[in-house]
């Protein structure tokens, strides 16, 4: 009932696009239009969105997280606060509703995050740990989370957020206690538990080629050559109006592939200082149809991930005041102009 409410919708918001553009609406009109994921399957991608559990009792939010995307990750439910709360105590029920939930769609899951310096679980970061001990304890976080979900993820965001934006080690406690080693370390004891899952360094301020994305480029170049196996980079794609589009993308995008790696878009949004006005949804829409044709455009950039899609789920709003209006979706579930413009690229 709810999906085809919501495909109506669209269906006559698409109508209306025709008929404005003088085109004949008859088809339309009769037609469910195809999904996003329909539309960047046609291209052998997918096409995603962030989610979390507190949103799963909105019945009109899942109707459209179940309908218009392939792919799903869970915004906190798989992070280390969340996944072992206390030491040696696993809980895996945010993630296992999300995983449930995507499966129940037909939607594939992207893991995040094993390793990363925020949200970590109070007695990790309370107290001091020598090498051998936090070797230990973040093995057997790594390797008790994979195996869970052996076979239901799609990809691993293995270490989430490790370099500087002058391209530099992020001081965390895993760099800070074990050295750079980690990370090759993290992508081997992620492969060991699920061979099959792609492993992924994954971070935000890396779209365009700079510091902090030529960074990565060695990074990954040394992870090669040592066996250590590594799939993909993902980039987040937080990008703000006023910061300018990275219009480095595409090419940094394919110094990747070069290496051998798939690439993903994997937490897009793009923000704004609100309230938001027409001038700045056009430019907004513009952003998102040049980063999905980006990813058309180079052959390993295997997919997109909207960090949720509608603005009333969206984390801006609390991390940064007077911005928001970041999705594709306004806070009433209406697709805006951003959503017409990702229809047009990946058509
Ligand atoms: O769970 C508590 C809840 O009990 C409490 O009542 C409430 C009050 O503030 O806070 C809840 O925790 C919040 C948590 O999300 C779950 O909703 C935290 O305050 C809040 O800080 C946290 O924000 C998350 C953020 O990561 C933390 O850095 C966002 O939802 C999540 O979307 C965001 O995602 C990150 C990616 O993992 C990595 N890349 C950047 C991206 C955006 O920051």
């Amino acid at each position: 009932m709810r999906k085809t409410t919501t495909r109506l919708r669209l269906a006559g918001a698409l109508a209306a696009l025709l008929l404005s553009a003088g085109a004949p609406v008859a088809q339309a009109d009769e037609q469910e239009p195809p999904t996003l994921a329909e539309l960047a399957q046609r291209h052998g991608r997918y096409f995603g969105s962030a989610t979390d559990n507190p949103e799963l009792t909105d019945e009109p939010y899942k109707a459209v997280l179940g309908t218009e995307f392939d792919m799903i990750t869970p915004g906190n439910g798989m992070k280390w606060y969340a996944t072992e709360p206390q030491q040696g105590v696993f809980d895996f029920s945010k993630g296992d509703e999300i995983v449930n939930l995507a499966r129940a769609n037909h939607q594939r899951v992207r893991g995040h995050t094993l390793v990363w310096h925020s949200q970590l679980p109070g007695w990790l970061t309370s107290r001091a740990w020598t090498a051998d001990e936090l070797r230990a304890v973040l093995k057997k976080h790594i390797q008790t989370e994979v195996r869970h979900y052996k076979g239901r993820i799609y990809a691993w965001d293995v270490v989430n957020e490790a370099f500087n934006e002058d391209g530099t080690y992020r001081e965390t406690i895993f760099y800070k206690t074990l050295g750079p080693g980690y990370i090759a370390d993290a992508l081997r004891w992620a492969h060991q538990a699920d061979p099959k899952a792609a492993l992924y360094l994954n971070d935000y301020n890396v779209e365009g080629i700079g510091p902090k994305s030529d960074a990565y480029h060695q990074l990954v170049k040394e992870l090669k050559a040592q066996g250590v196996p590594i799939d993909g980079f993902g980039l987040q794609a937080h990008l703000a109006l006023q910061y300018g589009y990275p219009s480095t993308l595409e090419d940094n995008l394919r110094r990747f592939s070069r290496l051998g790696l798939d690439t993903a878009l994997t937490e897009v949004d793009v923000r704004m200082y609100v309230p938001a006005d027409e001038a700045k949804l056009a430019m907004q829409a513009q952003w998102y149809r040049d980063m999905t044709e980006a990813c058309l455009a180079v052959r390993r950039c295997v997919g997109i991930t909207l960090w949720d899609y509608t603005d009333k789920y969206s984390w801006i709003p609390a991390f940064f005041e007077g911005e928001g209006a970041a999705l594709p979706w306004d806070e009433q579930l209406e697709p805006k102009p951003a959503y017409f413009a990702i229809r047009e690229a990946l058509k």
